[in-house]
């Protein structure tokens, strides 16, 4: 057996080294390696059994058509929008982590996750953060109670609680596999992983090695039976998850659930999937009763849209394979001193210095001694440059303080010339726009024939940015006002 030697390890992407370093060689991270003791990890046990010798179970390999097609069996959920990211419903056997700033709903949209499943099936929750009283009052609170419920109105959820739920706190890996052994879960809940500990390895809780080998031991566990496990994670202050690279291979699906602490709307985003598509979303808002599912997003984001007021415009962002409607303002404001600003929230700076740049070079826009603030009302973050348009669209028409056509959504990629450029699935954005009641759309020229454009709305092709500016902004034409803008500079 060999014995316990001391490593170190980058806690940001798990790679070892046999000596401290003051930045990881791999990563790049700095001072983020830290010394582990360790004992000799789990997996010796299948070395041993490598040999022919050795007593495991032996694979068999198989024709390919003798193996059984067809969709994996999945459990439901009633939650729409959850089946949604994890493509379906949950594959029995599969490992996923759910990560997240801390505060922003993982436990509650778990637990709320439990109680559902908890009908049908038996669910154990793990939690090394909360108490079971603690998570008790959470569920009662879900399932329809108030802060103070009385002793009456406690009976009657009481009488509601899944039979099949059992909780319980505890971090140490071995005492929750032995709970595992005894409740037989369809559904294990770790909150959180990063709490969890192995006794056998000599590192903290949270280490990249504790981590990793709780989660490995966990999916050795969910893999050989049919038992899902679903791991909540703490995000790092740099938005990843704690030991990130390495928990990231190990399980299945990887989601993320953000949105804006001051905002009430969530996303679920799913950034791996073994077992459907990645990038898609699913919606939800906080409330006072838990999670609740937005299943129409666009109209959630649009309702409070002032509609004729200058600095706003609609922008048709594909997030995943679903099209989402968002408004996107902008606000000009004449430069105080120094270099003017740029202030994006919810777009891509660089995106934003860019269309700043092209409105000023090739649409005629003085925006050299302006502050440009733009902002994706909602909490929503878009990365994609088909709200390029949008964002344009809003800082011009709050630069020229005249409001865009209201029915109007604006969808394309602006081009360092000035062009406007295609973007990917419009007729699904289309669609979706026509759906919400719009009537006119701008959005790039088609240089190829594909599907015709749906017929419930109008669409406007343009092939430049200017041209884009000239139809959407109401009244005043964009040139019309260039020639205002020169006299009002004499
Ligand atoms: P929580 O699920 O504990 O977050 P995480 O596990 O990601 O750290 O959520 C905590 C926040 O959610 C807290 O600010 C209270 C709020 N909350 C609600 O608004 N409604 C609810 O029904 C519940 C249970 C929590
Ligand atoms: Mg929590």
């Amino acid at each position: 057996m060999a014995k316990a030697t001391t490593r170190y390890v980058c806690q940001q992407c798990g790679h070892t080294f046999v000596r401290a370093m003051g930045r990881c060689t791999h990563c790049n991270a700095w001072n983020s390696i830290v010394e582990e003791r360790i004992a000799p990890p789990p997996a010796a046990s299948h070395a041993a059994g490598r040999g022919l010798g050795g007593q495991i179970a032996l694979s068999t390999p198989r024709r390919l058509s003798d193996i059984e097609a067809g969709a994996e069996e999945r459990m439901p959920l009633a939650m729409g929008e959850f089946a949604r990211v994890l493509g379906g419903g949950i594959v029995p056997g599969s490992i996923v982590l759910i990560g997240g700033d801390p505060g922003i709903g993982k436990s509650t949209l778990l637990l709320q996750l439990a109680v559902e499943v908890a009908r049908p099936s038996v669910v154990l929750y793990v939690s090394g953060e909360e108490s079971e009283r603690q998570i008790k009052m959470r569920a009662i609170r879900l399932l329809g109670g108030s802060e103070n419920v009385t002793a009456q109105e406690q009976a009657a959820i009481e009488a509601n609680m899944p039979p099949n739920l059992f909780l319980v706190t505890e971090t140490n890996l071995d005492v929750i596999m032995e709970h595992i052994q005894k409740v037989q879960p369809d559904l294990l809940i770790v909150d959180s992983i990063q709490t969890t500990y192995m006794a056998g390895l000599e590192s903290s809780a949270g280490s990249v090695t504790q981590v990793r080998e709780c989660s490995s031991r966990l999916r050795e566990l969910a893999k050989s039976g049919s038992m899902s496990v679903f791991l909540i994670g703490h995000v790092t202050k740099e938005g990843v998850i704690a030991g990130p690279r390495v928990l990231e291979h190990i399980v299945d699906t990887v989601l993320y659930l953000e949105g804006d602490r001051f905002q009430s709307y969530r996303l679920l985003r799913s950034v791996k999937n073994r077992f459907g598509a990645t990038n898609e979303v699913g919606v939800f808002e906080m409330r006072e009763r838990g999670m609740v599912e937005i299943t129409n997003p666009s109209e959630a984001f649009l309702a409070e849209r002032m509609i004729n007021t200058p600095g706003s415009a609609i922008a048709v962002t594909m997030e995943g394979t679903r099209p989402i409607l968002v408004e996107i303002q902008g606000l000009t404001s004449p430069t105080n001193f120094g270099n003017p600003r740029r202030t994006p929230n919810g777009l891509d700076p660089n995106r934003l210095l860019l269309i700043a740049a092209v409105l000023t070079r090739r649409a005629g826009m003085r925006l050299g001694e302006q502050d440009i603030f733009a902002n994706v009302v909602g909490g929503f973050k878009i990365s994609e440059p088909a709200a390029d348009l949008a964002a344009a669209a809003a800082i011009v028409s709050s630069y020229r303080d005249v409001p865009l056509r209201a029915d109007t959504v604006l969808i394309g990629e602006i081009g360092l010339s000035g062009e406007l450029r295609m973007v990917g699935q419009m007729p699904a954005r289309l669609r979706e726009a026509g759906k919400l009641g719009f009537k006119t759309a701008i959005v790039p020229k088609r240089l190829r024939r594909g599907e015709p454009w749906p017929k419930d709305l109008e669409v406007i092709e343009v092939r430049s940015l200017r041209q884009a500016l000239d139809s959407a902004l109401l009244g005043e034409k964009a040139d019309k006002a260039e020639k205002t803008d020169k006299a009002k500079e004499g």
